[in-house]
């Protein structure tokens, strides 16, 4: 069997890594790097760490407006897909290198198979949740990391081809913790001390690209009153600079994106996370740490409902309040990402 795997945005290379390993043992993989994210902070260095196999084709489509970047990686990815002939294309998640992935197969008539499937915000202001949905509708394997993504398709009358799989995320995040331990000298770099201190991440647009909310939150963590690192997505860096937003707090360090087992070894030891993210949530579920959501609803809604992840929205007192007295028990919560073998599950599946 011939695949041909689409991916372009940070959290994507996460994710097809453990998935990319098993494939190749089996099935031949063509693997395409849209481009969607070109910083070598924000590509590059997870291929290098994480051994992602170099793609076959890179279409350096960069950034642009929703539609001009999406138009542009259908085009490219067509091509591609006329000249390998697949017999099938895998996508992951729910950027618009998702969704061009999925689309092009679709309309050329090759199936495709989507990893996280079945996520639902409900909310159809964010791009997201665009891509989400359009993508479960042309998919022919739907590969579901909880019970409630797979109730979501039932909802929107999507019943076959629905598989039910570990999360892709765990399998990484298994691979590499005993690396990052070992390799990661970012406490140390930045003068981190276990268990004492905050790391956030900012990036979703409802929260960058409404200055109201923005200021909200840098209003919040101009007032943290322990030391926290918050290495910054480029997106963010430059709304930031637009509405000379500043945080002026010396506790709180502002840096570059870091690489994957900086990350895991910064959120492994943070006091909690506070995130907008939707893989640093799991991962904060994962690394057993209390999770700060700074927004309205969540797709991983067992996090919250376990207790161990508290949505805050963009409002200064319950982002305050979280971080000065929201706990969590870890004893008591279900394992509800799965085992750490979701990639071999997947292509089992799809081989199947
Ligand atoms: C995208 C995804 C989002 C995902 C996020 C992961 C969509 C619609 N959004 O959001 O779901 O959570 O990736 O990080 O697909 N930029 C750089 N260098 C880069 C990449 C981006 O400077 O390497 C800057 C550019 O100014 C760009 C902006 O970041 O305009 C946004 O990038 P884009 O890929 O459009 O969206 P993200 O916010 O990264
Ligand atoms: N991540 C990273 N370095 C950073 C910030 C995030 O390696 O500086 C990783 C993080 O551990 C997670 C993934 O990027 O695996 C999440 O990607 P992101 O937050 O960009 O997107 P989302 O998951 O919200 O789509």
């Amino acid at each position: 069997m011939k695949v041909l795997t689409v991916v372009g945005a940070r959290p994507q290379f996460i994710k097809a890594a453990p998935v990319s390993r098993a494939l190749r043992k089996q099935a031949t993989e063509i693997l395409v790097h849209t481009g969607q994210h070109y910083d070598k902070s924000m590509s590059e260095v997870f291929f290098e760490e994480l051994q992602i196999p170099i793609p076959d084709y890179h279409l350096h489509v960069g950034s642009m407006s929703h539609g001009a970047q999406t138009g542009a990686m259908l085009q490219k990815i067509e091509e591609v897909i006329l000249s390998e002939k697949p017999d099938a294309v895998l996508v992951y998640g729910d950027t618009n290198s998702t969704l061009a992935g999925s689309l092009a197969a679709s309309k050329l008539h090759i199936p495709v198979a989507h990893v996280e499937a079945g996520l639902r915000s409900f909310n159809r202001q964010m791009p997201e949740e665009i891509n989400r949905v359009l993508t479960d509708h042309v998919s022919e394997w739907l590969f579901c990391p909880t019970e409630a993504a797979i109730s979501n398709l039932r909802q929107e009358g999507i019943t076959k081809g629905v598989y039910r799989t570990g999360d892709v995320m765990l399998d990484t995040v298994i691979f590499n913790r005993q690396l990052a331990a070992e390799k990661s000298q970012v406490l140390e770099q930045y003068n981190l001390e276990t268990g004492s201190y905050l790391l956030i991440t900012v990036h979703r647009a409802e929260n960058t690209d409404q200055p109201e909310r923005l200021q909200e939150i840098i209003a919040a963590l101009n007032q943290v009153q322990i030391p926290a690192i918050f290495p910054v997505h480029p997106r963010t860096r430059s709304k930031l600079d637009a509405l000379d937003l500043r945080l002026t707090n010396p506790l709180v360090q502002l840096v570059e994106p870091v690489g994957f087992l900086d990350m895991l070894q910064l959120e492994v030891h943070a006091k909690k996370i506070v995130t907008d993210s939707g893989g640093v949530q799991k991962e904060a579920f994962f690394a057993e740490v209390p999770c700060i959501t700074l927004r309205d609803e969540t797709e991983w809604v067992e996090t919250v409902q376990s207790g161990a992840n508290r949505l805050v929205g963009a409002d200064q007192s319950k982002i305050l309040a979280a971080i000065e007295s929201f706990t969590v028990d870890f004893n008591s919560l279900p394992p509800i990402y799965g085992n750490g073998q979701a990639a071999e599950e997947i292509v089992g599946y799809l081989l199947d």
